[in-house]
């Protein structure tokens, strides 16, 4: 008889952005004269820029003639794409990655979520703590992670790497040694940074303990410190040790869009097998590439026009950051992120825990963001704000949370 995964009903509760979506959706029902405004879940608010619309025009056009249409993409993504990758993140800051290190994808979250099928199951996982809850979640549903307990909010098998405010919300080397290290920087969801000879103590580790790093650098483009790395791989070393992840979604708005990248370096082997060779066998398996259309927006970030048009897009999104920033700190609240990061992370008031204190600013401000709980045990007592809203909304709901304290 045919038996379903169990390592799905280990599961606490649902994912956190759709508990979060549920209860904003009912408050909405119940309240339809009020106003929410929605700085929860990191989706972005502004139109596609222009460069990257002609881009797509262009494409969409190409797909009606018979001459320029395109059938199944490349697994691993088109050269053009790759190519534009490697000049415009990689050679321009010093960087030597090559075009087959790179692997187009539909996103970070889902490369972040699959990642782990390369790793054995008793491969111990280290996370941040809170952490972007897909790094967890899909290894519970691979069955690395043991028993839950509801009490502690931990799992047996994964070293938890508490970011609290003495360590500036970041994570700290774990005292128990890992197999697979998950680094997200800048962070989601404390907004935190590390600094470049920081994240070299991270690869100097992973290589000292054969552990993988699987850094998650989704919010590279929000950084505005020029200590702050904008790849692993300006690490010494790290080509040996560390996968990383890069999103679309957040530096050109395609969250709806849907493209990403994930680099694997060819020096990066285990036992004398190559992870590359091993996600190129997974692509080509279980992908059949980002559509066409996709990968030349895509092409257009890097193009003069797309980079000029994204660095406004990015300072429009980090002038919300600072108003969420500095008009809560004038208020009262305890406030950290909101520099190098789209995401402000904050204390809630009252003695309130994360759930309380979300539906208290529901009710009493109609403002949604969403629990640092639900990203972590450490996250008790925290709240998430993005900075992804619209200006006019963000101002609005900073007005409104300044009369709550
Ligand atoms: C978030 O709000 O943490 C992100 O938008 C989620 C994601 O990128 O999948």
């Amino acid at each position: 008889m045919v038996k379903v995964n169990d390592n799905y009903q280990k599961l606490p509760g649902s994912y956190l952005f759709s508990t979060v979506g549920k209860k904003e959706r009912e408050y909405r029902a119940a309240h339809p004269d009020k106003k929410v405004i929605k700085l929860s879940i990191g989706d972005v608010t502004q139109p596609i820029a222009p460069a990257i619309i002609d881009a797509m025009h262009k494409s969409v056009d190409e797909m009606g003639v018979r001459e320029t249409f395109r059938g199944y993409a490349p697994d691993l993504g088109y050269e053009f794409l790759r190519s534009a990758i490697v000049k415009g993140d990689y050679a321009s800051r010093g960087m030597d990655i090559a075009i087959d290190e790179i692997f187009v994808s539909d996103g970070a979250k889902s490369d972040s979520a699959n990642i782990q099928e390369l790793f054995a199951l008793d491969n111990v996982i280290a996370v941040g703590d809170p952490v972007y809850p897909v790094y967890v979640d899909s290894n519970v549903m691979a069955g690395r992670t043991g028993t839950y307990d509801p009490a502690t909010g931990q799992w047996s098998n994964v070293i938890y790497m508490p970011c609290l405010e003495e360590n500036g919300f970041a994570p700290m080397l774990p005292d128990k040694v890992p197999d697979i290290i998950y680094l997200c920087f800048p962070n989601n969801p404390t907004g935190a940074t590390i600094t470049r000879d920081q994240l070299q103590k991270w690869v100097d580790y992973a290589n000292e303990k054969k552990a993988v790093i699987i850094y998650d650098a989704a919010y590279e483009a929000y950084i505005s410190e020029a200590d702050v790395p904008h790849s692993i791989y300006e690490c010494d070393g790290a080509k040996k040790c560390a996968i990383e992840l890069r999103s679309f979604s957040k530096n050109a708005g395609f969250t709806g869009v849907r493209l990403g990248f994930t680099v694997i370096p060819k020096a990066l082997t285990i036992d004398g097998v190559s992870l590359n060779a091993m996600w190129a066998r997974r692509h080509g398996t279980k992908y059949n590439g980002a559509p066409y259309i996709v990968q030349r927006a895509g092409e257009a970030v890097y193009s003069e026009a797309g980079r000029a048009q994204l660095k406004e897009q990015v300072a429009y999104y980090m002038n919300n950051a600072k108003v969420i920033k500095e008009g809560l700190a004038q208020a009262g609240y305890s406030v950290s992120g909101g520099v190098n990061a789209p995401y402000i992370w904050l204390k809630t008031t009252g003695g309130m825990n994360s759930w309380e204190f979300f539906d208290y600013l529901l009710n009493e401000a109609s403002v949604v963001g969403t629990p640092g709980s639900g990203f972590g045990p450490s996250g008790e007592g925290y709240f998430r704000l993005t900075a992804f809203g619209t200006y006019e909304d963000t101002v609005e709901a900073i007005e409104r949370m300044k009369k709550l304290i």
